[in-house]
């Protein structure tokens, strides 16, 4: 249930919602879109739970017009999406397809007319299959091609978009697709998934500097962040948690905001000098165990100045040690917290303590934070008269909401707050087994029924504007 009225925000802040490219749009043959790594991962056996795919999604490609209603409705000022890089090259590389940016194009100028500010993001997980024979992320070049497609994007966006977001969760891609291999594409690298990373973030850098030449005038990058909690006070447990901290919520916002890579010690790679974590930061020609792949200048391009850094939140980790493991720790379950249907525990103040840390962790180089994406999944169903009573839903936004409110009120320059998401869609690996939307999307018919959170959100953002 969902508490008194929730404490007022300063004036200016937004209230959106996000979705991403691949989990929305469908149309995944039309208009000249190539092919992305998402759709051929989809087509490994065992890789998505029943075999589903994204050919078809919520259909949003056909159907944009019907959900910017249902945003104009719901009130939102802002409104997250992600391009489809395979759209708008659809090799990865060369001259736009045009068609590709019109769809886009479309969507912005609809929601201009709502008064619901686009923001883009443009990698949310959808690399071309092109480039993903060539390496992918692993690729150097990729980090280059990223730029031009930025550049193209923002060539035709740029004078009605302020605020762009290169990319979406680098943690993810390279945890999750590169060192285990349960994303796409699919890799089991483990530590030598690290360049993945590298490339990540120097694609993001570069991609900044073609936005930014291209007259965009915000540019952020948006990473997922959980607070690292020991299982227990033991030595073992705390460096545990200190190499989970450094893995997922340091390696992809350090050499933004500080410009050097955080201690990698825990995963054996040696700081020092010339080295990550050592003075300098930047690191040189690669020793044993070092990072050949980062070269001189690097470090300067990725941590150019950002407007913003979004901020996704779901749950903190609870870490235990795991000896003689290339990854060190092990995640532990979180008792005593109710569970989303995904099983995720349901923790708001982990959200306050989290942006506490990155007050105190960045200081002076934290940029304005945007809550890009925060939300839960749950067993949503239409009843006969139409209802979808997502009370679990309500509650968890409700918290989170206040444990924003309460960082703001510790000084956090947090500047919006998007729920993730807009309307059920393609969970990934769970396929349409997660429903995270406001709205609630009947896959066979396609038919949007607001849930009751939908019209909790929409009360909630009319009391803070009025
Ligand atoms: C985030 C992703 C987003 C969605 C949510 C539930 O990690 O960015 O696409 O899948 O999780």
């Amino acid at each position: 249930m969902s508490g008194p009225a929730l404490p007022r925000f300063p004036g200016g802040f937004t209230w959106g919602v996000s979705t991403s490219a691949f989990q929305i749009e469908g149309a995944a043959h039309e208009d000249g879109r190539g092919e992305s790594i998402w759709d051929v991962f989809c087509r490994k056996p065992g890789a998505i739970r029943d075999g589903q795919n994204a050919d078809v999604a919520d259909d949003h490609y056909h159907r944009w017009r019907e959900d910017v209603e249902l945003m104009a409705r719901l009130g939102v000022g802002a409104y997250r999406f992600s391009i489809a890089w395979p759209r708008v090259q659809p090799t990865g590389r060369g001259p736009a397809n045009a068609a590709g940016l019109d769809f886009y194009e479309r969507l912005t100028d609809a929601l201009l007319a709502r008064g619901i500010t686009p923001v883009p993001t443009l990698y949310h997980w959808d690399l071309p299959q092109a480039l993903q024979s060539e390496g992918g992320w692993l690729a150097r070049e990729t980090a280059a091609r990223f730029a031009d497609y930025a550049g193209l994007a923002a060539a035709r966006l740029a004078d009605r978009i302020p605020l762009w977001i290169t990319l979406n969760e680098p943690f993810v891609v390279t945890a999750y697709g590169y060192a285990l291999g349960f994303h796409a594409p699919g890799a089991s690298l483990m530590m030598d998934a690290l360049p993945a990373a590298h490339h990540q973030l120097l694609g993001h850098g570069l991609a900044a500097a073609a936005l930014r030449s291209a007259g965009v005038s915000q540019v952020a990058i948006t990473n997922n962040y959980s607070p690292a909690w020991p299982a227990s006070d033991s030595e073992a447990d705390m460096a545990a948690a200190y190499a989970y901290d450094v893995w997922h919520n340091r390696l992809f916002t350090d050499p933004v905001l500080l410009g050097a890579y955080p201690d990698l010690s825990p995963f054996g790679i040696p700081s020092g000098p010339g080295k990550p974590g050592g003075p300098g930061g930047d690191a040189g020609p690669a020793g044993p165990g070092g990072l050949a792949w980062i070269r001189d200048g690097d470090l300067a391009v990725i941590a150019a100045p950002v407007d913003g850094l979004g901020v996704n939140y779901y749950r903190p980790a609870r870490l235990s040690a795991l000896p003689d493991a290339l990854l060190p720790f092990q995640m532990e379950p979180i008792p005593g917290y109710p569970r989303t249907a995904f099983g995720w525990p349901v923790v708001p103040a982990g959200l306050t303590e989290l942006l506490m840390l990155l007050k105190e962790r960045y200081g002076a180089a934290l940029p304005p934070v945007y809550i890009t994406e925060n939300g839960c999944s749950a067993d949503d169903r239409v009843s006969a008269g139409g209802v979808v009573a997502d009370e679990t839903r309500i509650s968890y936004l409700d918290g989170h909401i206040r444990a924003v409110h309460e960082a703001v009120a510790a000084g956090v320059d947090v500047r919006g707050y998007f729920v993730w998401s807009l309307m059920d869609n393609f969970e990934w690996t769970e396929g349409f087994h997660q429903r995270f939307g406001l709205v609630h999307v009947d896959f066979a018919t396609q038919r949007r029924t607001p849930k009751d959170s939908f019209g909790w959100y929409r009360n909630m953002i009319a009391a803070q504007r009025g």
